[in-house]
């Protein structure tokens, strides 16, 4: 048996402070190649939720030819270690050779999202449009700066360049469904539909933390595909700055259940952070009554960034508030450095956005299409209005399966990510009834926004022809071919 390593967790506490602090450096200084002995190994690693070692068997030929497959789709290199970084994911239990190369595909291509919001933590502008958005308002959230700083550094670390010796963990992958939560993809009713993944820090078999990954996962698009698409010029405005159309890509599902993974986000006994779950959020749904909704996808996470109770600190707890909001920067990042703004924010009630003129309220005015791109309303009352599904491209749609939903109905997401362990826990779910009010927000921000508002109006008393698209985000100039 090859013992890699065997840290207490006095060791494991002092390497996260100094992962925290120092590890700026792509490759980690301390990289050792697993020893190989006729392409199989066996690895211990201690980073498991008791700190008890647990032994994994790895065919490491085959999981570097997993990795290799995966960055060669991707475009990508790996110029470290190759054999060491694929075996870091283990056993895939229940995968075919399909499975499990999307699942490398999926991992690789987070590897983007995270040293984007790497390259960026110590320089967080909390007054642009993505951090108030998706992480905040300063004047609200201030207090928990350095916590989701200290959670982006070590989530985007924990990939095979970061790897240092002390720090050996493994990820258990599956497909075989052990919690029986998977369902079926294409299933009219979204309750029915199942995650995309789920994971425990403690898969009971393995002892190690797992990643279980459903049908709903396979069907997901990469990354780049969407990427490419929101770069093609005759791609109108409306689809290229619209969220909703790269979020279930295979990176985003990753990045994601990753969150979930004490150890990834330096949480319960790794360090100072609180768990990240995914945050249940009880309303007062307008014309459904009261209602859960779980905060993922971008309409649900800019409506718990402005929830008004406890210095904005649920958003460090919700894993899509920070998976979107790396997500949404690598997408910037992408798209020329222009912030992808749709779905819109809420306005916030009282005076960013009136509520008291016709022309605000999109389901009178709006067509489905793009009222489902304005932002949930969030009322001086403490009431909820829910819009309308996105009709092309939502966490609840899956392409495979078109017409699951009826256009233009109200949905709310359900359950396309489990953290196992909190799942049903009372300690993470809300009241969502307080909102931060215009006053709170940077009038810059603020004027921001009505115009986004301003311009889907616009947009939306502009008819585009079948075969034709609006040249201008702003107006209406359409050009036909
Ligand atoms: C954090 O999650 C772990 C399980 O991963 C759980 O045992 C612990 O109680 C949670 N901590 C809090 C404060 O909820
Ligand atoms: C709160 O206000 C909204 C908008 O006026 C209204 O539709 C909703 O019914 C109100 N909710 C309650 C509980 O009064």
């Amino acid at each position: 048996m090859a013992l890699i390593s065997r840290f207490t967790f006095v060791a494991l506490a002092s390497l996260g402070a100094h992962v925290a602090h120092s590890l700026n450096i792509p490759n980690g200084p301390f990289r050792i190649p697993i020893p190989v002995k006729d392409d199989f190994t066996t690895v211990t690693t201690s980073i498991t939720s008791d700190q008890r070692p647990v032994s994994v068997d790895i065919d490491v030929k085959r999981a570097t030819s997993f990795l290799q497959t995966a960055l060669d789709a991707e475009g990508m290199t790996y110029d470290g270690d190759i054999g060491d970084a694929a075996t870091r994911l283990v056993r895939y239990d229940g995968c075919n050779n399909f499975d499990a190369n999307e699942i490398y595909k999926g991992w690789v291509q987070s590897w983007k999202i995270m040293n984007q919001v790497l390259s960026e933590a110590d320089n967080i502008n909390w007054n642009e449009a993505s951090a108030v958005e998706y992480l905040g308002p300063p004047g609200v959230n201030g207090g928990i700066h350095d916590s989701i700083r200290d959670i982006f550094k070590k989530w985007a670390t924990i990939q095979p360049g970061y790897v240092t010796t002390p720090f050996d963990w493994r990820i258990h992958v599956r497909c075989d469904d052990p919690s029986k939560r998977c369902g079926d993809a294409c299933s009219k009713d979204p309750k029915l539909r199942g995650p995309y993944a789920y994971t425990t820090n403690r898969d009971e078999e393995s002892g190690l933390a797992r990643i279980n990954f459903c049908p709903l996962y396979f069907g997901t698009f990469n990354l780049k595909d969407a990427i490419d698409y929101g770069n093609d010029p005759q791609m109108d405005p409306t689809w290229r700055y619209d969220v909703s159309n790269y979020l279930m890509s295979k990176a985003h599902v990753w990045a994601h259940e990753l969150m979930h993974i004490r150890w990834v986000t330096n949480s319960h006994i790794y360090g100072p952070n609180d768990n990240v779950t995914d945050i249940r959020m009880w309303a007062n749904l307008v014309g459904i009554g009261a209602g859960v909704v779980r905060a993922y996808g971008p309409q649900p996470v800019k409506g718990l960034a402005r929830y008004g109770k406890d210095g904005g600190s649920w958003v460090m707890r919700n894993a899509d508030s920070l998976a979107l909001y790396a997500l949404v920067r690598y997408i910037q990042s992408q798209l020329g450095n222009v912030y992808p703004h749709l779905p819109l924010a809420p306005a916030a009630p009282s005076n960013a956005w009136d509520p008291s003129n016709p022309e605000s309220d999109s389901v009178g005015t709006l067509s489905a299409d793009a009222a489902s791109r304005t932002g949930w309303k969030l009322y001086n009352n403490g009431s909820v209005g829910l819009p309308p599904i996105d009709t092309f491209a939502s966490l609840s749609h899956d392409p495979r399966c078109p017409g699951a939903f009826p256009l233009g109905t109200t949905s709310m997401s359900f359950g396309d990510f489990i953290d196992e362990e909190t799942e049903l826990d009372p300690a993470y779910a809300i009241e969502f009834d307080t909102f931060v009010t215009a006053d709170k927000l940077d009038q810059g921000y603020v004027d921001q926004l009505n115009g986004w508002y301003s311009d889907l109006y616009k947009a939306n008393q502009c008819v585009v022809p079948s075969g034709c698209i609006n040249m201008d985000p702003k107006g209406c100039d359409i050009a036909c071919t």
